[in-house]
């Protein structure tokens, strides 16, 4: 089992990677000297995949324990599951001394980690990511929240676990298509990290999208560095955190234009092929690595939906969605393997032409 610590300003924690690692959990909680007044709150499908086996390592912790199940789905990050789940406390006499293991994906992550946030003003956490995505993203650096009034992450809090505990063995279960969303992270994090890692990524996708538990195992590894590295610096995203959102500009835009009816993942590949473009259009980045970075994401079949996009929509998206905030649209662009820039404005015409030029390769 390998061991990666994350440091931010108030708070050090491991984040564990490995096959079959899950049986550490209760000696990992008695060695950390965790609360042992446990809710264990568990996504619909994870429990429905894994309660006998969750239940079994957890019932040789001699200790307070239960189990809240979330409906999977988007639409569990919500005010009303949240509220849900503090009457659920409350009712069954959950104080400060309170530690939450969030079971699931982001979903799940984001949900449970606001509760710990907030309940009594904060309470121990442990997250066990069961989905790609949140094993090299969502589980780590902190941020959680749900959505409000259909906008998205609106009501959050950062909010530090005690650790994080990725098991690969949940991944043999994930659909191919949650397999693809957690990749298209991973291709951001070959991009923001260096030479080395990106000729990995490129050579291995294959294997990490049939799951190759070998292969996974090395890019979450390494992704998970990349990650807590960025956030050690910016925690908070006043700066550096922004290079973290490479692609996500775009791919917000293509999620709400085609009403959601795509996966997060899917939309920042597609999004990262646009940042690639633009990042070319305006010189930052070089043709020749142009050529050699637009063919990873271009490995991936995306869905037939975005064929139904067209480029003054999404454009007109990108810009309504800012100036409701009242704000300019700033790109984080890239110019080599862990060179970016963040904050770059761009002209009308630029804009159309990454878009332009996406669009065109689902046509
Ligand atoms: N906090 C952050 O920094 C951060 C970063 C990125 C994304 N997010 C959030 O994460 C969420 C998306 O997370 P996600 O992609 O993990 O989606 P998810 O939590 O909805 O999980 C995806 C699907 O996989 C199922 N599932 C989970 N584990 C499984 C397993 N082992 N086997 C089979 N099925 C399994 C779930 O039931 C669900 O149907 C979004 O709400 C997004 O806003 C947060």
């Amino acid at each position: 089992m390998k061991k990666i610590l994350i440091k931010t300003h108030q708070h050090k924690y491991p984040v564990f990677i490995g096959k079959s690692i899950q049986s550490n959990l209760p000696r990992l909680i008695i060695e950390m000297n965790l609360f042992n007044n446990i809710l264990f709150i568990v996504d619909s499908h994870v429990d429905h995949l894994y309660e006998k086996t969750l239940r079994t390592i957890m019932n040789s912790l001699k200790c307070k324990l239960n189990y809240y199940i979330v409906k999977s789905g988007e639409r569990s990050k919500s005010s009303t599951e949240l509220h849900r789940i503090y009457s659920y406390l409350l009712g069954k006499k959950y104080n400060r001394d309170t530690l939450i293991i969030a079971a699931g994906g982001g979903v799940v992550g984001d949900l449970a980690g606001y509760a710990a946030a907030t309940f009594m003003r904060g309470v121990q956490l442990v997250h066990l990511p069961t989905t790609l995505l949140a094993m090299v993203d969502s589980s780590i650096g902190g941020k959680t929240g749900i959505n409000f009034n259909k906008n998205k992450n609106i009501i959050g809090a950062f909010f530090q676990p005690e650790f994080v505990m990725a098991d690969l063995e949940f991944l043999k279960t994930l659909p191919k298509s949650e397999i693809i969303c957690g990749t298209g992270e991973i291709i951001k994090y070959a991009y923001l990290s260096n030479n080395d890692f990106f000729n990995y990524v490129n050579d291995n996708l294959n294997e990490i999208l049939i799951c190759n538990l070998t292969v996974l195992d090395k890019v979450i590894s390494e992704s998970v560095k990349i990650k807590s590295a960025v956030v050690k610096q910016d925690e908070k995203e006043t700066g550096l955190r922004k290079i973290l959102n490479l692609g996500h500009t775009f791919a917000h835009a293509y999620e709400s234009e085609l009403n959601f009816r795509i996966k997060h993942g899917e939309a920042v590949i597609a999004g990262l092929i646009s940042a690639l473009y633009l990042s070319n259009r305006l010189k930052i980045l070089s043709k020749e690595k142009f050529d050699r970075f637009i063919k990873l994401p271009l490995k991936i079949n995306l869905s037939a939906a975005f064929n139904k996009l067209n480029k003054e929509n999404v454009y007109n998206r990108m810009f309504s969605d800012k100036k409701s905030r009242g704000g300019r649209i700033k790109f984080v662009l890239l110019a080599d393997t862990g060179k970016i820039l963040i904050d770059v404005d761009a002209s009308k015409a630029d804009i159309y032409y990454a878009l332009e030029n996406t669009l065109e390769h689902f046509t």
